[in-house]
């Protein structure tokens, strides 16, 4: 009887308890490899804000940028093993988990950004976003940096100018195959090395955006740069099915309301860096930019587009005509 009554009184003290016990904070490591200057570390910096504001106490988002806790190279695994929440990789970087993003690298697919926001925002580009799904992660949206610019330590205007140089480019197989079709040589780098590569010549160029050459300081670098707009740097901003699944599910809308708003700011200075930083660049004085004339510009896709061949068994058909599509 006794311990009947002990037992009603654990009970009952259990009980008063419950209602003043909090959830534990839920927190949100977002990892990424560029400058906090940047479009990428802005929306990221911009979600952290929101969340605060939105879900104090209940989440809280810690924004790691230049590569300061895991490398584009690690950053997914860390994520499948639950030691980073959002990351951010470029597009070229998922080709363990799927080969169907490739399509973003193929060269010269998108006359322009809006052409790209067009894909993105259609039937294909969405269904793009879990094409990693299998593979543990998902796309919770896509967020640009812009169209990637050629510098070197040379001028290059023409395609047999790159012969025998040696370029960085990011881990994948379709910008191996667009630097060996004019006769480049090719090296897989993470990103966080380039600037050390190109300034111990090491490498003799890279390909990028303008708000990484600026913010990483590739001018400073590089005696020259093209404007050839030959392909696409955007990013999947991408979390694992495990950790998205396993949010409450006022708190996982919340997350990706803060995320949606955070990546249409992103986009926005992703548009004005295009223009502001590539102008930075130009008054520098350090890095001349070079233009293509209507020829030059045919010689480079004459010997870079046919890539598309080769990989469209693995991207399909389908993908490659929708992006084709999205220019008219
Ligand atoms: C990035 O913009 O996240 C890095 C791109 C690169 O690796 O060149």
């Amino acid at each position: 009887m006794r311990l009947l009554t002990a037992g009603v009184a654990l009970a009952a003290i259990l009980m008063a308890a419950a209602p003043v016990a909090q959830a534990k904070e839920i927190v949100i490591k977002f990892s990424h490899v560029v400058a906090e200057n940047t479009p990428k570390g802005q929306m990221a910096n911009k979600f952290r804000e929101l969340v605060a504001e939105r879900l104090a106490g209940k989440a809280r988002v810690e924004v790691y940028p230049s590569s300061q806790l895991f490398s584009d190279s690690k950053v997914l695994e860390a994520m499948l093993l639950g030691d980073v929440q959002i990351a951010a990789p470029s597009l070229s970087k998922f080709k363990k988990y799927t080969k169907k993003l490739q399509v973003y690298d193929l060269p010269f697919l998108f006359k322009d950004m809006d052409a790209v926001s067009k894909f993105q925002a259609g039937p294909a580009g969405q269904k793009l976003l879990l094409s990693a799904k299998k593979k543990g992660l998902i796309g919770l949206g896509y967020l640009h940096n812009g169209l990637k610019q050629l510098t070197a330590s040379k001028p290059l205007k023409v395609p047999s100018d790159v012969e025998g140089l040696k370029f960085r480019i990011q881990p994948s197989d379709v910008l191996q195959a667009q630097f060996e079709a004019v006769k480049a040589v090719p090296l897989k780098k993470p990103f966080s090395e380039v600037f050390t590569l190109l300034q111990t010549k090491a490498i003799d160029g890279q390909e990028n955006t303008w708000s990484n050459i600026y913010s990483k300081k590739f001018f400073e670098v590089q005696e020259y740069a093209t404007d050839s707009n030959h392909g696409l740097i955007d990013y999947l901003v991408v979390t694992s099915v495990e950790f998205w699944d396993g949010l409450p599910a006022d708190i996982r809308t919340e997350i990706k309301k803060a995320m949606d708003e955070a990546i249409v700011l992103g986009n926005k200075v992703a548009a004005e860096k295009a223009i502001s930083d590539r102008q930075k660049v130009i008054d520098s004085n350090r890095t001349k930019v070079l233009q293509l004339s209507d020829d030059e510009r045919a010689q480079w896709v004459a010997a870079m587009k046919p890539v598309w061949a080769k990989f469209e068994k693995q991207i399909g058909k389908d993908l490659i005509d929708a992006a084709v599509a999205s220019n008219n």
